[in-house]
């Protein structure tokens, strides 16, 4: 008998493979997914714009699933079986598909949820710089407001750690008081810690010209 021979076999789950599978067994009785008819799917006018203007710039239009997605779920409040069936409509692909790809990333819902979303980057730099804290802190100011508060990894903002990114605003460096202002603000409706707001952050361009990244003038030099 060879080395081979005397191996254990290897354990298999019932349907024969090495891994659990899926939670929910495929139906493969079950008709193959279609595209939704236009005649039969109304889309608001302005979503349908917004996703064939994301379509438009890639030359397979599938390329334009996460964006249109995105949009859909601006639209929504989330990505519900009807926000996916609309953006499966205007690009004509199947509600399966989408729904394939807004599960596998984090930012997609497919249960209703908050109003606001604040995510708080504890990945190494952000942690090194007390984030743990500060994500509890955010956790406890957000007790009782329409507010999701989610830990993240690296949000790509290192520099200004440790950060949070509040409904896709960043703002950072954060200190153990900018929790209850952040909620201040959302409640308010205003524009979340102005002064901390990466896009208003002074830069400078290879002439020395100073700006935002966004073109507006620095915090505090508004009017020159
Ligand atoms: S570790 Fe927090 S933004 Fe990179």
């Amino acid at each position: 008998m060879s080395a081979i021979d005397r191996r254990p076999p290897v354990p298999r789950y019932a349907h024969g493979s090495r891994v659990p599978g899926w939670d929910e067994a495929v139906d493969l009785e079950k008709a193959p997914a279609t595209v939704p008819d236009p005649a039969l799917t109304p889309v608001p006018q302005q979503l349908r714009e917004a996703i064939e203007a994301e379509m438009a710039k890639y030359p397979d239009r599938r390329s334009a699933s996460i964006p249109a997605l995105h949009i859909a779920q601006r639209h929504h409040g989330w990505c519900s079986p009807e926000a996916i069936t609309q953006v499966a409509c205007v690009m004509r692909l199947t509600p399966a598909y989408l729904t394939s790809v807004a599960s596998f990333y984090d930012m997609f819902y497919l249960q209703p949820k908050a109003a606001h979303e604040v995510y708080v980057c504890t990945n190494i730099t952000c942690s090194l710089l007390g984030a743990d804290e500060l994500y509890e802190r955010m956790c406890q100011a957000a007790e009782g407001h329409d507010i999701t508060v989610r830990g993240f990894e690296c949000l790509g903002a290192c520099d200004i750690a440790p950060m949070a990114s509040v409904d896709g605003e960043y703002v950072g460096p954060l200190n153990l008081d900018d929790p209850a202002l952040i909620v201040e603000d959302v409640e308010a409706g205003r524009p979340v810690l102005e002064h901390k707001q990466l896009r208003r952050r002074a830069v400078a361009d290879a002439k020395g010209r100073v700006e935002n990244f966004d073109g507006l003038a620095p915090v505090g030099q508004e009017g020159n």
